[in-house]
């Protein structure tokens, strides 16, 4: 048996929504499995590959956790992976791995878990849905504890909205952008993160653009990761200078997110451009559309294809 899975890219937080709400972005990476491929073969591809030399494979740990849970053994394989979203950069490339991991077991024993069941082996991984929801199943999703499935804010209806990134050459670590969170906050900033955080859900619900600007401000995680990332506000107020709806860091950064409309894109990513550069932070800019498809998998492969 010969397959392919496709997870997209993801953007957690928007801003206030830390730990709940995720965006499905347009960058693809792939993983194909081979049951006649040579066993415990894996092999790193695709433009974004350099990094995984060495890594832990989280695609066949959740393979194994999802067959551990169904009390069954998976049959040897090999595996492909294609990689074309930017590791290490709060894109999602790691909750990619894992939902394509979870895909692929489910496909080899069987197609015995819903959606649902995948998510919530998921969570329980991660610790938080935000990318993995959104890697999964596509589309703004809102991750509430104590459901196990996700809340749809948004899944294909017409945003108005696309989504510029400047996504910097260095890498950022998740555990460091977490270690960087006060025990603690003023009540004021959870206070105001509650009406900003509700803001942008609606917003992201209603497709309501205004509502979505106020939304998109934090005071949870935002202003002490900006200690890490020290072009995060200027390139910020630059989106929003060049008429970004709202910007936001993307996941645990390093990488910047700005909504914006089509017709703002062009300004925005000169205003990114130029901020940069200004700022002598190394990178790229991309315009990557929300997508309202989660990982799905490929029409079979003929062996040897
Ligand atoms: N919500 C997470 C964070 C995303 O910001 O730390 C990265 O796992």
């Amino acid at each position: 048996m010969r397959f392919a899975i496709s997870a997209p890219a993801s953007s957690a937080n928007l801003g206030p929504g830390f730990d709940a709400i995720g965006l499905a972005l347009d960058l693809w990476n792939t993983v194909t499995i081979d049951t006649d491929g040579t066993p415990g073969e894996i092999v790193n591809d695709g433009p974004e590959a350099a990094l995984l030399t060495g890594q832990d494979n989280l695609t066949v740990r959740a393979m194994r956790t999802l067959a551990d849970d169904l009390g069954q053994t998976l049959p040897p394989f090999s595996l492909h992976t294609w990689t074309e979203i930017p590791i290490a950069r709060g894109l999602g490339s790691s909750a990619a791995a894992l939902v394509s991991g979870l895909r692929a077991a489910n496909h080899l024993l069987g197609e015995r878990l819903d959606d649902n069941a995948l998510y919530a082996i998921a969570l329980r991984m991660e610790g938080h849905g935000d990318n993995v929801g959104a890697a999964l199943f596509g589309g703004a999703v809102l991750a509430v504890p104590g459901i196990r499935r996700p809340t749809f804010l948004w899944r294909g209806e017409d945003l108005g909205l696309t989504c510029v990134l400047f996504i910097p050459e260095a890498t950022g670590a998740t555990w460091a952008a977490r270690a960087a969170l006060p025990n603690e906050i003023p009540h004021a900033d959870a206070t105001m993160n509650v009406a900003t955080a509700c803001g942008l859900a609606i917003g992201l619900r209603a497709r309501d653009h205004e509502l979505i600007a106020a939304g998109m401000h934090d005071m949870l995680h935002e202003p002490y990761r900006a200690r890490l990332f020290p072009h995060l506000d200027t390139m910020k107020a630059a989106a929003r200078d060049h008429g970004a709806v709202g910007a936001a860091l993307s996941g645990a950064g390093p990488t910047v997110l700005a909504l914006v409309t089509p017709e703002c894109a062009g300004a925005v990513t000169e205003a990114f451009t130029e901020t940069a550069s200004r700022l002598g932070v190394p990178g790229r800019v991309a315009t990557l559309p929300p997508v309202a498809t989660g990982a799905r998998l490929l029409e079979p492969i003929a062996s040897g294809a």
